[in-house]
């Protein structure tokens, strides 16, 4: 059963001068306990979305439901969540203990010893028992967002709503308090909806991931379904570090070949045909992906291989970034960190055919104006362990 649901929303903002569609005819259905990631760059309606569900913006037109009632209509306090703020908001001058039991005490009923056993729990739970008579200004980042977290949590709300909690904080803790929300995620098993502009964040803490790009949902997947199989050039380019690299080539279905400048890629005959299908009548323009980690350095020049100049060599350690021109074009691949490249060599990079991406015309040069459909994705194989391996 769906848990909390988008049907057909719209929100549109009239400030008098313009009007501004942050929400377009927006559908998504939350499923029960499930972790929910709202995904995409700055100003793509990420916390508009979140705001319609609590209740904090009023839906222009569409329907919203928690727990299968309409409360498209409903003030924020008659609706059953719970929001977490990138800012906390704490109150500066109530203990964390009164941080967290203020809003019980505010609109519920509840007894008191029921206020002090969840608060009590709550804190357990977090790690910070020994912290509920501080003040939130002796208190790190960290600790201030777990005290809002708690709050959250007592509340028992039928939906979470994270609105980017964890971006106050240093990479490190950012890194460790990820985790731990996922733990606690799982552990109270409450559906979630949690907004983030970090891919990164939306891979790893996300049962599946709703990327949102001017205020259009793109794709609503996995987070692997999302990197393996994105429906078109946005998601591509926006969910895994670094970017897949794009090429806007000539389709030459004869051939069985894309060109552009310096470039001829020789397809397998299946996928000429599929894009023949697909796409394109002679000489249609189609893009081309691959992803840095998909990309190897080739010995022997074939139909998979490309020419490449190497501008910059990015050493991490275990993996080299290497930043190239392919005419054009800038492309990225990963190395593996013992090989040995440099600035300014040319190489011969292969882009093997289980790997590629291709998507119809995404419109103008910039792939990011109009996402490109997908004609097909890279093969994706699914290994097991060898079993016993592990023994
Ligand atoms: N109250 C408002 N009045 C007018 N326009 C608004 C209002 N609130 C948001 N918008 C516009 O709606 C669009 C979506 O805004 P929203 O805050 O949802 O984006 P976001 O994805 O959360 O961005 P960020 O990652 O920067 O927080 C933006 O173009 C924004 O300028
Ligand atoms: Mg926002």
């Amino acid at each position: 059963m769906a848990h909390a649901t988008y049907e057909n929303v719209t929100k549109r903002f009239d400030t008098g001068t313009e009007s501004v569609v942050a929400v377009d005819d927006l559908s998504i259905a939350i499923e029960d306990g499930e972790f929910l990631v709202l995904v995409g760059p700055s100003g793509c309606g990420k916390s508009t979305t979140l705001r319609l569900l609590a209740g904090l913006e009023t839906v222009t037109e569409g329907t919203v439901t928690i727990g299968d009632e309409d409360v498209t209509d409903e003030k924020p306090k008659d609706r059953d969540i719970a929001m977490v703020f990138q800012n906390y908001a704490l109150y500066p001058h109530m203990s964390v203990e009164e941080n967290m039991s203020f809003g019980l005490q505010m609109t519920t009923e509840l007894p008191a010893d029921e206020i002090e056993d969840r608060v009590t729990s709550a804190a357990e739970m977090l790690g910070i028992p020994e912290l509920l008579d501080r003040l939130p200004s002796a208190l790190s980042g960290g600790q201030k967002q777990r005290v809002a977290l708690g709050r959250a949590i007592v509340r028992e709300p039928a939906v979470f709503l994270m609105d980017e909690p964890l971006s106050n904080l240093d990479a490190k803790l950012r890194t460790q308090m990820r985790t731990e929300l996922q733990q606690l995620q799982n552990q109270l098993d409450v559906a979630t909806v949690y907004v983030t502009h970090d891919q990164t964040e939306a891979m790893t803490m996300g049962d599946r991931i709703a990327v949102l790009n001017d205020g259009k949902l793109q794709q609503l997947a996995t987070p692997l379904e999302c990197y393996h199989e994105p429906a078109n050039t946005f998601v591509a380019g926006f969910i895994g570090s670094p970017s897949m690299n794009f090429l806007d080539l000539s389709f030459h279905p004869e051939r069985g070949t894309g060109t552009g400048d310096t470039v001829e890629y020789g397809f397998t005959d299946e996928q000429t045909e599929r894009i023949r299908d697909a796409a394109a009548s002679t000489h249609d323009t189609i893009t081309l992906g691959i992803r840095p980690e998909d990309i190897t350095i080739a010995g022997d020049r074939g139909p998979e291989t490309i020419e490449a100049h190497v501008d910059v060599v990015e050493p991490m350690g275990k993996e080299s970034v290497l930043h190239l021109s392919v005419g054009s074009h800038s492309m990225t691949s990963l190395v593996p960190g013992e090989y040995d490249v440099e600035a300014g060599q040319s190489v011969r990079l292969k882009l093997p055919h289980d790997r590629i991406h291709v998507f119809d015309e995404g419109g103008d040069v910039n792939v990011f104006d109009e996402g490109g459909d997908v004609i097909f994705n890279r093969a994706r194989e699914t290994e097991s362990l060898p079993s016993g391996a592990l023994l």
